[in-house]
Protein backbone atom coordinates (compact mmCIF):
# COMPACT_ATOMS: atom_id res chain seq x y z
CA UNK A 1 0.00 0.00 0.00
CA UNK A 2 1.21 3.58 -0.22
CA UNK A 3 4.35 4.69 0.58
CA UNK A 4 5.38 8.41 2.26
CA UNK A 5 8.49 8.95 2.81
CA UNK A 6 10.15 11.61 5.11
CA UNK A 7 13.46 12.95 3.82
CA UNK A 8 15.43 15.88 3.86
CA UNK A 9 19.36 16.58 4.18
CA UNK A 10 18.41 19.02 6.76
CA UNK A 11 19.41 17.55 10.15
CA UNK A 12 16.50 18.46 12.56
CA UNK A 13 14.23 19.78 10.20
CA UNK A 14 10.88 17.75 11.75
CA UNK A 15 11.11 14.22 9.83
CA UNK A 16 10.89 11.91 12.58
CA UNK A 17 8.32 14.27 14.46
CA UNK A 18 6.05 14.41 11.62
CA UNK A 19 6.34 10.83 10.57
CA UNK A 20 5.12 9.44 13.66
CA UNK A 21 2.72 11.89 14.16
CA UNK A 22 1.23 10.89 10.96
CA UNK A 23 1.61 7.28 11.75
CA UNK A 24 0.17 7.33 14.94
CA UNK A 25 -2.83 9.09 13.69
CA UNK A 26 -3.82 6.80 10.83
CA UNK A 27 -3.26 3.94 13.45
CA UNK A 28 -5.26 5.41 16.28
CA UNK A 29 -8.38 5.92 13.33
CA UNK A 30 -8.17 1.80 12.53
CA UNK A 31 -5.32 1.83 9.88
CA UNK A 32 -2.42 -0.72 9.79
CA UNK A 33 0.92 1.13 9.73
CA UNK A 34 4.16 0.36 9.38
CA UNK A 35 7.04 2.92 10.17
CA UNK A 36 10.49 1.65 8.55
CA UNK A 37 13.10 3.60 11.06
CA UNK A 38 15.66 3.82 8.52
CA UNK A 39 17.95 6.72 10.55
CA UNK A 40 21.00 4.90 11.91
CA UNK A 41 20.26 7.02 14.76
CA UNK A 42 16.87 4.77 15.57
CA UNK A 43 15.15 6.94 17.39
CA UNK A 44 11.72 5.76 15.95
CA UNK A 45 12.82 2.48 17.62
CA UNK A 46 13.30 3.89 20.62
CA UNK A 47 9.62 5.28 20.79
CA UNK A 48 8.48 2.02 20.03
CA UNK A 49 9.81 0.50 22.85
CA UNK A 50 8.13 2.79 25.36
CA UNK A 51 4.43 1.72 26.21
CA UNK A 52 1.28 2.93 24.64
CA UNK A 53 1.18 2.71 20.92
CA UNK A 54 -1.77 1.05 19.07
CA UNK A 55 -1.64 -2.25 17.42
CA UNK A 56 -2.49 -1.35 14.40
CA UNK A 57 1.31 0.66 14.25
CA UNK A 58 4.16 -1.73 13.89
CA UNK A 59 7.58 -0.18 13.72
CA UNK A 60 10.20 -1.88 11.92
CA UNK A 61 14.24 -0.98 12.39
CA UNK A 62 17.51 -1.71 11.18
CA UNK A 63 17.42 -0.65 8.06
CA UNK A 64 19.92 -0.57 5.94
CA UNK A 65 21.44 0.49 2.29
CA UNK A 66 21.02 -3.25 0.90
CA UNK A 67 17.99 -3.81 3.34
CA UNK A 68 15.31 -1.26 2.71
CA UNK A 69 14.07 -2.18 -0.27
CA UNK A 70 13.24 -5.46 0.80
CA UNK A 71 11.89 -3.73 3.73
CA UNK A 72 9.23 -1.44 2.00
CA UNK A 73 8.47 -4.02 -0.53
CA UNK A 74 7.51 -6.68 2.95
CA UNK A 75 5.52 -3.68 4.62
CA UNK A 76 3.75 -2.73 1.40
CA UNK A 77 2.09 -6.22 0.95
CA UNK A 78 1.13 -6.24 4.80
CA UNK A 79 0.06 -2.79 6.00
CA UNK A 80 -2.32 -0.18 4.85
CA UNK A 81 0.30 2.94 4.77
CA UNK A 82 4.07 2.32 5.18
CA UNK A 83 5.77 5.32 6.71
CA UNK A 84 9.39 5.78 5.69
CA UNK A 85 11.58 7.96 8.07
CA UNK A 86 15.05 8.72 6.77
CA UNK A 87 18.11 10.26 7.99
CA UNK A 88 19.17 13.65 6.91
CA UNK A 89 21.30 13.16 5.04
CA UNK A 90 21.92 12.19 1.09
CA UNK A 91 22.71 8.55 0.80
CA UNK A 92 22.24 5.79 -1.29
CA UNK A 93 19.34 4.79 1.71
CA UNK A 94 17.83 7.93 0.32
CA UNK A 95 17.97 7.19 -3.16
CA UNK A 96 16.45 3.45 -2.73
CA UNK A 97 13.13 4.87 -0.71
CA UNK A 98 12.33 7.58 -2.55
CA UNK A 99 12.66 5.56 -5.56
CA UNK A 100 9.77 3.41 -3.85
CA UNK A 101 7.80 6.42 -2.85
CA UNK A 102 4.42 7.12 -3.15
CA UNK A 103 4.36 10.17 -1.49
CA UNK A 104 7.91 11.95 -0.58
CA UNK A 105 7.13 14.75 2.31
CA UNK A 106 10.00 17.52 2.64
CA UNK A 107 9.36 18.93 6.52
CA UNK A 108 10.26 22.70 6.13
CA UNK A 109 10.42 25.46 8.79
CA UNK A 110 10.23 28.70 8.57
CA UNK A 111 14.30 29.58 7.63
CA UNK A 112 15.64 30.04 4.34
CA UNK A 113 18.30 27.15 5.31
CA UNK A 114 15.26 24.84 5.38
CA UNK A 115 13.75 26.42 2.05
CA UNK A 116 17.14 25.63 0.48
CA UNK A 117 17.85 22.50 1.61
CA UNK A 118 14.14 21.55 -0.11
CA UNK A 119 15.22 22.47 -2.72
CA UNK A 120 18.05 20.64 -2.82
CA UNK A 121 16.00 17.47 -1.63
CA UNK A 122 13.72 18.06 -5.04
CA UNK A 123 16.50 17.71 -7.25
CA UNK A 124 17.86 14.42 -5.91
CA UNK A 125 13.81 13.56 -6.25
CA UNK A 126 14.06 14.53 -9.68
CA UNK A 127 17.09 12.82 -10.70
CA UNK A 128 16.14 9.54 -9.31
CA UNK A 129 12.49 10.04 -10.96
CA UNK A 130 14.81 10.29 -14.31
CA UNK A 131 16.50 7.22 -13.24
CA UNK A 132 13.49 5.21 -12.96
CA UNK A 133 11.11 6.68 -15.49
CA UNK A 134 8.71 6.77 -13.37
CA UNK A 135 6.80 10.16 -11.56
CA UNK A 136 7.55 10.84 -7.90
CA UNK A 137 4.94 12.76 -6.13
CA UNK A 138 6.07 15.25 -3.46
CA UNK A 139 5.67 17.55 -1.12
CA UNK A 140 6.50 20.94 1.39
CA UNK A 141 5.07 20.38 4.79
CA UNK A 142 5.76 23.27 6.58
CA UNK A 143 6.41 22.34 10.48
CA UNK A 144 6.97 24.14 13.87
CA UNK A 145 5.68 27.69 13.08
CA UNK A 146 4.05 29.45 15.72
CA UNK A 147 0.19 28.67 15.94
CA UNK A 148 -0.19 33.02 16.78
CA UNK A 149 1.80 34.80 14.31
CA UNK A 150 3.18 34.54 10.57
CA UNK A 151 6.45 35.65 10.30
CA UNK A 152 7.45 37.35 7.37
CA UNK A 153 10.59 35.66 6.48
CA UNK A 154 7.81 32.71 5.90
CA UNK A 155 5.71 34.61 3.99
CA UNK A 156 8.34 35.02 1.43
CA UNK A 157 9.55 31.75 1.84
CA UNK A 158 5.95 30.71 0.93
CA UNK A 159 5.71 32.67 -1.90
CA UNK A 160 8.80 31.32 -3.58
CA UNK A 161 7.62 27.61 -3.42
CA UNK A 162 4.60 29.11 -5.16
CA UNK A 163 6.56 30.89 -7.98
CA UNK A 164 8.10 27.77 -8.78
CA UNK A 165 4.89 25.37 -8.47
CA UNK A 166 6.42 23.74 -5.60
CA UNK A 167 3.53 21.66 -3.81
CA UNK A 168 3.22 22.76 -0.07
CA UNK A 169 0.63 20.77 2.37
CA UNK A 170 -2.19 23.61 3.33
CA UNK A 171 -1.77 22.08 6.90
CA UNK A 172 0.89 23.07 8.82
CA UNK A 173 2.48 21.62 11.91
CA UNK A 174 2.77 24.04 14.73
CA UNK A 175 5.14 23.90 17.41
CA UNK A 176 3.33 22.09 20.12
CA UNK A 177 4.79 20.79 23.72
CA UNK A 178 2.52 17.45 23.04
CA UNK A 179 4.74 16.77 19.67
CA UNK A 180 7.60 16.52 21.96
CA UNK A 181 6.03 14.77 25.12
CA UNK A 182 4.64 11.90 22.34
CA UNK A 183 8.45 10.97 22.53
CA UNK A 184 8.93 11.16 26.51
CA UNK A 185 5.94 9.55 27.81
CA UNK A 186 5.14 7.16 24.40
CA UNK A 187 2.71 6.49 22.66
CA UNK A 188 0.06 8.79 20.60
CA UNK A 189 -0.99 11.97 21.02
CA UNK A 190 -4.32 10.50 22.18
CA UNK A 191 -2.68 8.60 25.09
CA UNK A 192 -1.12 11.91 26.19
CA UNK A 193 -4.77 13.15 27.96
CA UNK A 194 -4.58 13.38 31.42
CA UNK A 195 -0.74 13.87 31.38
CA UNK A 196 -1.25 17.95 31.65
CA UNK A 197 0.79 18.69 28.71
CA UNK A 198 -0.79 22.05 27.56
CA UNK A 199 -2.97 22.57 24.42
CA UNK A 200 -3.51 18.75 23.95
CA UNK A 201 -7.20 19.18 21.74
CA UNK A 202 -5.51 21.92 19.45
CA UNK A 203 -2.27 19.55 19.11
CA UNK A 204 -4.87 16.59 18.22
CA UNK A 205 -6.70 18.49 15.44
CA UNK A 206 -3.92 19.82 13.78
CA UNK A 207 -2.27 16.44 13.99
CA UNK A 208 -5.72 15.11 12.03
CA UNK A 209 -5.97 17.49 9.55
CA UNK A 210 -2.29 16.81 8.69
CA UNK A 211 -3.51 13.14 8.42
CA UNK A 212 -6.49 13.43 6.20
CA UNK A 213 -5.03 16.25 3.63
CA UNK A 214 -2.02 13.50 3.44
CA UNK A 215 -4.45 10.75 2.83
CA UNK A 216 -6.26 13.24 0.39
CA UNK A 217 -3.34 14.12 -1.42
CA UNK A 218 -2.77 10.14 -2.33
CA UNK A 219 -6.20 9.84 -3.31
CA UNK A 220 -6.25 12.76 -6.02
CA UNK A 221 -2.22 11.32 -6.94
CA UNK A 222 -4.08 7.87 -7.54
CA UNK A 223 -6.94 9.33 -9.13
CA UNK A 224 -4.75 11.51 -11.97
CA UNK A 225 -2.38 8.17 -12.35
CA UNK A 226 -5.23 6.32 -13.31
CA UNK A 227 -7.17 9.03 -16.13
CA UNK A 228 -3.52 9.05 -17.23
CA UNK A 229 -3.45 5.43 -17.86
N1 LIG B 1 6.00 20.36 15.36
C1 LIG B 1 6.90 20.32 16.36
N2 LIG B 1 6.58 20.79 17.58
C2 LIG B 1 7.49 20.77 18.59
N3 LIG B 1 8.73 20.29 18.47
C3 LIG B 1 9.11 19.78 17.27
C4 LIG B 1 8.22 19.76 16.16
N4 LIG B 1 8.87 19.20 15.10
C5 LIG B 1 10.11 18.90 15.54
N5 LIG B 1 10.26 19.25 16.85
C6 LIG B 1 11.50 19.11 17.67
O1 LIG B 1 12.61 19.53 16.85
C7 LIG B 1 13.72 18.66 16.99
C8 LIG B 1 14.05 18.04 15.64
O2 LIG B 1 12.93 17.30 15.18
P1 LIG B 1 13.07 15.87 14.48
O3 LIG B 1 13.95 14.96 15.27
O4 LIG B 1 11.69 15.42 14.18
O5 LIG B 1 13.82 16.30 13.14
P2 LIG B 1 14.52 15.33 12.06
O6 LIG B 1 14.40 16.02 10.76
O7 LIG B 1 13.98 13.96 12.17
O8 LIG B 1 16.04 15.36 12.56
P3 LIG B 1 17.24 14.43 12.02
O9 LIG B 1 17.69 15.04 10.72
O10 LIG B 1 18.27 14.54 13.11
O11 LIG B 1 16.70 13.05 11.84
C9 LIG B 1 13.32 17.64 18.05
O12 LIG B 1 13.79 18.08 19.29
C10 LIG B 1 11.78 17.66 18.03
O13 LIG B 1 11.24 17.35 19.30
MG1 LIG C 1 14.98 12.15 12.37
Amino acid sequence: MPVITFSSPKGGAGKTTAACILGSMLAEQGATVTIIDADPNQFVQEWSQLPGLPPTLRIVGGATEETIMDKIDEAASTAAFVIVDLEGVASLMVSHAISMSDLVVIPVQGSQFDASQAARQIGLIKRTERRGGRNIPYTVLVTRTNPAIMPNTLKHILLSFEERAIPVLKTRLCDREAYRAMFSYGGTLQGLAGKGISNMAVAINNAAEFAAEIVQRLRDDRAQTKQVA
